[in-house]
């Protein structure tokens, strides 16, 4: 149901930035990042504006490509990607426990597809939180379509300062969503916060793993790659949001690098040298078609100017998605449950 066509592509560019502004919201996208001379603190003091550039401007081309649920999987031989994408969803759901009458907050939703299928897995109610306007109307109108009603909500929210009452939910989960923090400490606090005594927070957090050399140029050309293509201020390790969890105030009841037992690599899919039938966007040949629709769209202005720089944005997460994955420097799935204390 996801808008998946050339025209719906169209359509959506830009998120709810005017159509004549998308190019200048791209080039002061690009300034924040390494690769265009920006750095780490303008990206933090700024994220709210940076990451809703990004959302804006990427959303569009992630249900394109990619489908409703924005983010990678733990994947087994045999499975194709939206399979594994929902069992990376399913294991969450039955690691936190989730059932019928639990009240669950989904923190940085995207447009929902994670949280559809949960709730259809639990039966459990889900909140949705996120902070981009054009992805809650998204969301919305998929939950209609797909004939969710009263069970799930969408709230526009930073989560860094969630309107919700102290231990308001019986269970949370983010799925790479806060490595958006621009501090992961206090976002893991303000989850503590909203979060039932005795209750469980699990994520999927992007990381970089003990491999990441900070003195290698090639691995921090690979992080900042990384990072503007995903709208990320920083990349942190997964020892640094293991010890912000404690210190959040959480214990820790299970952590792990979900990529260290997938056996079809998770950055698989940003190889353009696979081919697949059931994934042909990210195929070489899908990919150099997209380009070419990109551009055509682009000159007969059913794009927005600054479309294909868009694309080339995301093209450039991909490589560096795909090298921190293989050179198994940087992970897109540490994993963990943890559990405020009674
Ligand atoms: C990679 S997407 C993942 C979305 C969703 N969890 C999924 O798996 O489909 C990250 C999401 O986090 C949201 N986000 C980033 N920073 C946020 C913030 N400060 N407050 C709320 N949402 C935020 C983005 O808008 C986006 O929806």
């Amino acid at each position: 149901m996801s808008k998946t066509g050339a025209l719906d592509l169209a359509s959506g560019l830009g998120g709810k930035i005017s159509k004549d502004e998308v190019k200048s919201a791209v080039e002061q996208y690009e300034k924040y990042h390494v690769c265009y001379g920006g750095d780490e603190e303008a990206r933090k003091s700024n994220y709210s504006d940076m990451v809703n550039k990004y959302y804006d401007l990427a959303t569009s081309f992630y249900e394109y490509g990619w489908g409703e649920s924005f983010h990678f999987a733990h994947r087994w031989k045999g499975e194709s990607l939206r399979e594994s994408i929902k069992r990376h969803e399913h294991f969450l759901a039955l690691h936190l426990g989730l059932k019928p009458g639990m009240k669950v907050l989904d923190v940085g939703c995207g447009i929902g597809g994670p949280l559809r299928e949960i709730t259809r897995f639990s039966g459990a109610s889900v909140t949705a939180l996120n902070n981009n306007e054009y992805q809650i109307s998204r969301g919305k109108e998929l939950n209609k379509l797909h004939g969710l009603g009263q069970s799930c909500e969408f709230v526009k929210a930073d989560f860094m300062k969630m309107p919700f009452p102290d231990s308001t939910f019986d269970a949370i989960y983010a799925i790479e969503a806060t490595c958006h923090a621009p501090d992961v400490l206090e976002a893991y606090k303000e989850i503590y916060r909203v979060l039932k005594p005795g209750q469980y927070f699990a994520a999927y957090e992007w990381c970089l793993t003990d491999h990441f050399d900070p003195t290698n140029a090639i691995h921090q050309k690979i992080k900042a790659e990384i990072e503007l293509g995903n709208g990320l201020p920083d990349i942190r390790s997964t020892r640094q949001c293991l010890q912000a969890v404690m210190d959040a105030g959480f214990e820790v009841i299970w952590e792990e690098d979900r990529a260290e037992s997938s056996s079809v690599p998770w950055y698989l899919p940003m190889d353009k040298g696979q081919f697949s039938l059931s994934s042909f966007r990210l195929t070489a040949i899908g990919r150099l078609f997209t380009r070419y629709l990109v551009k055509t769209l682009e000159y007969v202005k059913l794009a927005p100017e600054g479309t294909e720089k868009v694309l080339s944005i995301l093209e450039t997460a991909g490589e560096g998605l795909l090298e921190g994955g293989k050179k198994g420097i940087f992970t897109a799935m540490y994993f963990f449950v943890v559990r405020k204390p009674l």
